[in-house]
């Protein structure tokens, strides 16, 4: 349906670095605004139009050292009415302004009131603000360990469409620990934010009225709202390459796409090294030839080109057997190993990387036993539930300040969700599955095999969570240093709006 693009014709952008408009010892000050551009993502496309921090597809990259005090303004000056197709029959939120934003920095620790809880939206110079925090300048104190995180629109019942205009940039969190390392830096480092976009003839972004209409026709009970763009969009450029040099590169990778996954490899055959996850280093380096990344899941990964001077890989998407054959979203990136090598390779790829305490040994004050299910709503349409409940539907997932809980995600449905949770860095415990046909039956768990441990590199912190189809999947964490209101939900952008979501309040500790 979209338009055709040549592959490989532009170079990949870097995204600039943010400047903070006022730096002093204690911290840093940042002023960041929304606005919308028109943008060239391709060699032979029309200029897009598209929402940007600073005016910028994808914004901007924060870039902060651990224990750095940074404040930012996120000032929306966006037009009072969306370019894209606002669904307004969804959540009764056809009273709501059209345009809200409210932004969220994904994987970061921080108080409540800076989350971006998405009911904390407001309109353009705060004209209209949600029932929720009216708080206009965001804290981030940054206590955590050095990680790769992203920051993100996440206003109520259109996340999926303003992250979809491009409201989406990388944050990067620095420590001592990992600088000692001696990791590929500077123009080695290089983060890679994937994106699929269809593109109408004019150059204007296509997206559905409705991505849950049952008219696309899946089969129940697959049946689910979702995007698939027919476009691979890389740091704003359609289908880039990359010139590089024949030695080791460090690239972060996030998968900002509103649904689609990837199961990325190299057509050369090397392997990744993933040295990092969503909460930063694991404790030793994965050697993989295929990394898969769900929406939102960040990989911290080294390349090392140094044996393929002069060669063209490309970074592949493995689509599967049962690919159709127009399908163009297997290739991602070109990558040209054409530089000259400048200076020596002093770039490292170190097999032990961090520490990693492991929460099991805490006391475990709750366990709490989730279902993600699929049903309809009152118009028969397909709707995606945690534990049956609605976004309004009273608080139930209520820790005490400083608990270490355990969540068994009971995957009912028939498709995998990267299950979100605010505030924390999580462990996976283990994946356990069960027969989805008895379930269906008579609501029984029946358990078809053992609980399989964590694949290698997901053995650190995460924030998102693989939950597949007829598996419980458990995770561990520990929930502070914060009391209020936070979310969890899919980052499967049209299963969050979809009703994906459910607050989270942590409570202050019962004496
Ligand atoms: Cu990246 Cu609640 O989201
Ligand atoms: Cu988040
Ligand atoms: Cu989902």
């Amino acid at each position: 349906m979209g338009v055709k693009l040549k592959k490989f014709v532009d170079s990949l952008p870097i995204m600039e670095t943010l400047k903070p408009n006022r730096k002093t010892k204690h911290e840093s000050y940042y002023v960041v605004s929304m606005e919308e551009t028109r943008q060239r993502l391709h060699r032979d496309l029309a200029p897009t139009t598209v929402w940007g921090y600073q005016g910028q597809y994808p914004g901007p990259t924060i870039d902060v050292n651990q224990g750095e005090r940074v404040r930012i303004k996120w000032v929306n000056n966006l037009p009072s009415t969306h370019f894209l197709p606002v669904d307004k029959s969804i959540h009764d939120l056809d009273h709501l302004p059209e345009v809200r934003t409210v932004t969220h920095l994904h994987g970061a620790n921080v108080a409540p009131e800076s989350d971006g809880y998405p009911e904390a939206w407001y309109t353009k110079d705060y004209k209209e603000v949600g029932p929720f925090f009216k708080q206009k300048v965001y804290e981030y104190n940054n206590f955590q360990r050095g990680a790769t995180l992203w920051y993100h629109d996440h206003a109520m019942g259109i996340t999926r469409l303003n992250v979809y205009a491009g409201l989406a940039g990388m944050y990067i969190i620095r420590d001592h620990k990992e600088r000692s390392l001696g990791l590929p830096e500077g123009p080695y480092e290089i983060p890679l934010i994937i994106q699929d976009r269809t593109f109408n003839r004019d150059g204007s972004l296509f997206y559905p009225e409705q991505p849950n209409n049952p008219s696309e026709d899946l089969p129940h009970p697959s049946i689910q709202p979702f995007f698939l763009g027919d476009t691979i969009v890389v740091n704003g450029k359609v289908w880039p390459f990359l010139e590089v040099e024949p030695r080791k590169y460090r690239f972060r990778i996030l998968n900002a796409s509103n649904t689609r996954s990837y199961q990325l490899y190299l057509d050369s055959g090397q392997s990744f090294h993933q040295i990092g996850s969503d909460g930063g280093l694991l404790a030793q380096t994965v050697k993989l030839e295929k990394i898969e990344i769900e929406p939102g899941v960040r990989v911290d990964v080294i390349v090392d080109f140094s044996d393929y001077d002069g060669d063209t890989i490309l970074l592949k998407n493995d689509l599967g057997p049962n690919a159709a054959p127009e399908d163009e979203t297997d290739d991602i990136l070109q990558f040209k190993v054409t530089k000259s090598l400048s200076g020596k390779d002093h770039g490292r790829i170190p097999q032990y990387l961090s520490e990693i305490p492991t929460l099991t040994k805490n006391n475990i004050t709750a366990i709490r036993n989730l279902k993600l299910v699929s049903t309809t709503d009152k118009w028969e349409r397909p709707l995606l539930l945690l534990d049956h409940k609605m976004w309004n539907d009273p608080i139930t997932e209520k820790p005490q300040l400083g608990a270490t809980e355990i969540w068994s995600l009971i995957n009912v449905t028939g498709f995998s969700h990267p299950i979100h949770i605010h505030l924390v860095q999580f462990q996976i415990l283990d994946r356990r599955p069960f027969d989805l046909d008895r379930y269906n039956q008579d609501g029984q768990i029946v358990y078809t095999g053992p609980a399989k441990p964590p694949a290698p590199n997901e053995r650190g912190w995460k924030d998102i969570v693989s939950a597949p189809s007829a598996e419980i999947t458990r995770v561990i964490m520990k929930f502070s240093p914060y009391t209020g209101h936070y979310v969890w939900h899919c980052h499967i952008l049209e299963h969050e709006d979809y009703d994906m979501m459910r607050p989270l309040l942590v409570v202050p500790q019962e004496k």
